[in-house]
């Protein structure tokens, strides 16, 4: 009898505190969601491939799909723009009209507005190219949170590369953060979720 009594026990304490697990779970993810939204993104002072000096302000009230990389950059960068402008060909005008996608260096010591203005035309007519100083540079890649550094800096011919994170991000009309796309993401990835939001 007293050993019926203990494994009720144990039952009641195992389901409660099965209950207070789950509910102490959702509540540290719902946590973690909120304030990882709102950490991705941000003002930045950049100039356009035209040789306009822009802000984020520029782009309020579009949707950015943004994108860091470089123009010498062998396969990531050309592979991920490619991605990203065959998905935007996708879509309904009416829709690609809510978005402006952005590509952004963090290689501005020779990616100038000049170079890319012969580089970001080649993925999708729409694509807007920015580049900055090396500190407003170093300050829109930390509130997007992207990792980047020279590397290969003691080659010969002065070639060096940039290793530099591959996420494309979705950033809403309000400035905030709605959606990521990591590297290999496809055509379909995009599209799907730009019909989604847009
Ligand atoms: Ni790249």
């Amino acid at each position: 009898m007293s050993r019926i009594l203990y494994i009720a026990l144990a039952a009641v304490v195992f389901v409660g505190a099965m209950i207070g697990g789950k509910a102490f779970f959702l509540d540290d993810r719902s946590n973690i969601r909120k304030t990882g939204t709102a950490n991705i993104g941000g003002p930045f002072q950049l100039t356009d491939h035209t040789g306009k000096a822009v802000t984020d302000q520029d782009y309020a009230g579009k949707y950015m799909l943004v994108y860091f990389g470089y123009t010498f950059c062998p396969d990531v960068c050309p592979t991920s723009l490619s991605i990203m402008g065959e998905a935007l060909s996708l879509l309904e005008p009416a829709q690609l009209d809510k978005v402006v996608p952005i590509f952004i260096t963090v290689d501005p010591e020779r990616d100038t507005p000049e170079v890319l203005a012969g580089y970001v035309p080649n993925f999708h007519e729409k694509m807007v190219g920015l580049s900055g100083s090396l500190k407003n540079t170093k300050a829109v890649a930390k509130a997007y949170k992207v990792f980047y550094a020279k590397a290969n800096q003691d080659d010969p011919d002065g070639n060096y590369t940039m290793d530099h994170a591959s996420t494309t991000y979705l950033i809403g009309p309000d400035g905030q953060y709605v959606a990521h796309f990591s590297h290999g993401s496809s055509v379909k990835m995009l599209v799907d979720k730009l019909a989604e939001v847009l």
